[in-house]
């Protein structure tokens, strides 16, 4: 198999693929040989990244959703059956979240990063069981805040440490069906996601505190992320396994 086919012949589920980590990771699954899905809430992103991945020569197919929204999960895999049959890779992605004090936390702000993040990388895993095929890979977004602690950030690094944790338990109940589930954990990666943490006028700020805080100087780029997504993905991990593979210029290794 040469080099540039790692996926040939495999379909690939990328949730919140229209941006960021997600898009670069689909733009990956693409260039090693795989048919992509990618997933969002908003229309025109979707639109958008889909004809990116399309100019790439990829076979790609968008499909607006909301992860935290079960309706719309089954409405996505109806989809992917009808067209494809099948799933050999699922990258649950799709999430986000922002800033808050302990203080400050509402009911809103839990439930919103807990639903994206939590109840949609379980029911979005859930759902997608139907149409993995034996031996897939399933790769789950978690996050160096799941083991490490952020001023202001509790709520999204509990809703990681979750995710993460899911891989562990998920590894067994899986078994039976040889898929193994694993997270990848990126420090900070320049994403519109990123930078979306804080309102614009601190955003700059933010960028050059948190790359001052990598060992390696700077910020990720998602392409960074993608590369570590696709060995994931492909039979190079095939004895990987409930792992966390911390891509994260070693941030959370000091
Ligand atoms: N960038 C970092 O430094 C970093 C570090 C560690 C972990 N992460 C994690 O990496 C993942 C990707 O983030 P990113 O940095 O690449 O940010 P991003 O560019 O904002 O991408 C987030 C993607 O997820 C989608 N999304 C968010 N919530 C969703 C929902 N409820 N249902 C469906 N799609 C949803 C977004 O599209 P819509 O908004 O249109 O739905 C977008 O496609 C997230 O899980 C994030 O927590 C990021």
């Amino acid at each position: 198999m040469s080099n540039a086919s790692k996926l040939a012949g495999k379909v690939a589920l990328v949730t919140g693929g229209t941006t960021g980590i997600g898009l670069a990771s689909a733009q990956d699954f693409a260039a090693q040989g795989a048919v992509v899905y990618i997933t969002g809430r908003r229309q025109a992103e979707l639109e958008t990244a889909v004809a990116k991945l399309r100019e790439g020569g990829a076979t790609a197919y968008g499909i607006r959703g909301d992860v935290a929204k079960l309706d719309d999960l089954d409405r996505i895999f109806n989809e992917i059956e009808q067209r494809s049959g099948h799933l050999d890779v699922l990258f649950a992605n799709a999430g986000g979240g922002d800033m808050m004090a302990l203080q400050d936390v509402t009911e809103a702000h839990f439930d919103g990063i807990f639903d994206s993040n939590v109840k949609g990388t379980l029911f979005t895993v859930q759902k997608a069981l139907r149409l993995l095929k034996d031996g897939s890979s399933v790769i789950l977004t978690a996050s160096t805040t799941s083991v490490q602690g952020t001023e202001n950030f509790s709520v999204y690094s509990a809703s990681k440490a979750a995710v993460r944790n899911f891989a562990r338990n998920w590894l067994l109940d899986l078994k039976p069906r040889n898929i193994r589930v694993n997270a990848i954990s990126p420090g900070p990666v320049h994403t519109p996601g990123l930078a979306g943490l804080v309102p614009q006028e601190q955003q700059s700020g933010l960028l050059n505190h948190l790359a001052s805080l990598v060992p390696i100087g700077r910020l990720g780029q998602p392409s960074e992320v993608a590369k570590a997504v696709t060995f994931l993905a492909s039979d190079d991990s095939s004895f990987i396994n409930g792992i966390e593979l911390f891509v994260d210029g070693g941030i959370a290794q000091i």
